[in-house]
């Protein structure tokens, strides 16, 4: 696969009354790579990715995808483009079962069009939700409600509720916080299988996932962009050594 770039943020700037939680930041995205944003709390990563799934509107600058200006777009639209999201908080319909969350979301995912075609098609939407579930570990617990799971699978039900949306580009709000080491390694393997087929765009305060996964990695501090490479070189760059230890 050629190396693409399919994403670009171009001076995209979110302001807060007189605060500037994204200021002037031209990101980019390409099609090869795993990409982890890391930087301390605050630094404006999720605004970024709230910029970019469309939860946010920017107050300036532009988002471009696949050549198009997605910056007005709703974030429905945005989902049915292919850019989805999981929160930095669970999201799952706590009462609904595993089933029922995940076509809910494959529903979302369809075009207005699509989704008229699809009501009469159930057993399309089945086939959607049990290869998701599949896909994370989950098969057997479709009829299981969602808020009874432990949290660890209520997060791989995230992902499975994600995958069914078809993503191009996934972005995973620090998807391992509040689990236990053994469910990050599994999560770690799942994303891995992931990124074979979508782009994943990864937020993370866990070095040792980012290190184990990212194959790029752009710091953000105070709203800006201050560093990127590869993982090595974010190591070695003495800025974000002393941005980390707090000098
Ligand atoms: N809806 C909002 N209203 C007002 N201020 C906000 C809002 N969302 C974010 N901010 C502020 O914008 C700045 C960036 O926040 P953001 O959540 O993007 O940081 P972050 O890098 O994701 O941090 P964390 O690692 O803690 O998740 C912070 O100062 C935050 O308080
Ligand atoms: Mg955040």
């Amino acid at each position: 696969m050629a190396s693409v770039e399919f994403l670009r943020t171009d001076r995209l700037t979110r302001q807060y009354g007189g605060l500037t939680a994204v200021k002037d930041v031209n990101f980019s995205l390409r099609n090869d790579r795993i990409h982890a944003i890391i930087g301390p709390n605050g630094a404006g990563k999720t605004t970024l990715v709230n910029l970019i799934s469309g939860r946010e509107k920017p107050t300036s600058g532009s988002i471009i995808y696949k050549g198009e200006d997605i910056s007005q777009q709703s974030s429905a639209k945005r989902v049915q483009a292919g850019i989805v999201y999981t929160f930095q908080v669970t999201s799952i319909f706590r009462n609904l079962s595993c089933y029922e969350n995940v076509a809910l979301s494959v529903q979302r995912s369809l075009k207005a069009t699509q989704r008229k075609f699809f009501m009469v098609s159930e057993s399309v939407i089945a086939n959607h939700v049990s290869k998701s579930l599949g896909s994370v570990g989950l098969s057997g617990k479709e009829n299981q409600t969602a808020g009874t799971l432990p949290y660890g699978h209520q997060k791989l039900l995230e992902v499975a509720m994600s995958l069914a949306a078809a993503p191009e580009l996934l972005i995973l709000d620090e998807p391992t916080q509040g689990l236990a080491q053994a469910e990050i390694e599994n999560l770690i393997a799942l994303i891995l299988e992931i990124t074979k087929s979508v782009n994943v765009l990864l937020i993370e305060h866990n070095m040792a996932v980012v290190f184990s996964l990212a194959e790029y990695v752009t710091v953000m501090n105070s709203g800006t962009i201050m560093a990127e490479g590869t993982p090595s070189e974010i190591e070695n760059n003495h800025e974000v050594q002393d941005l980390y230890l707090g000098n």
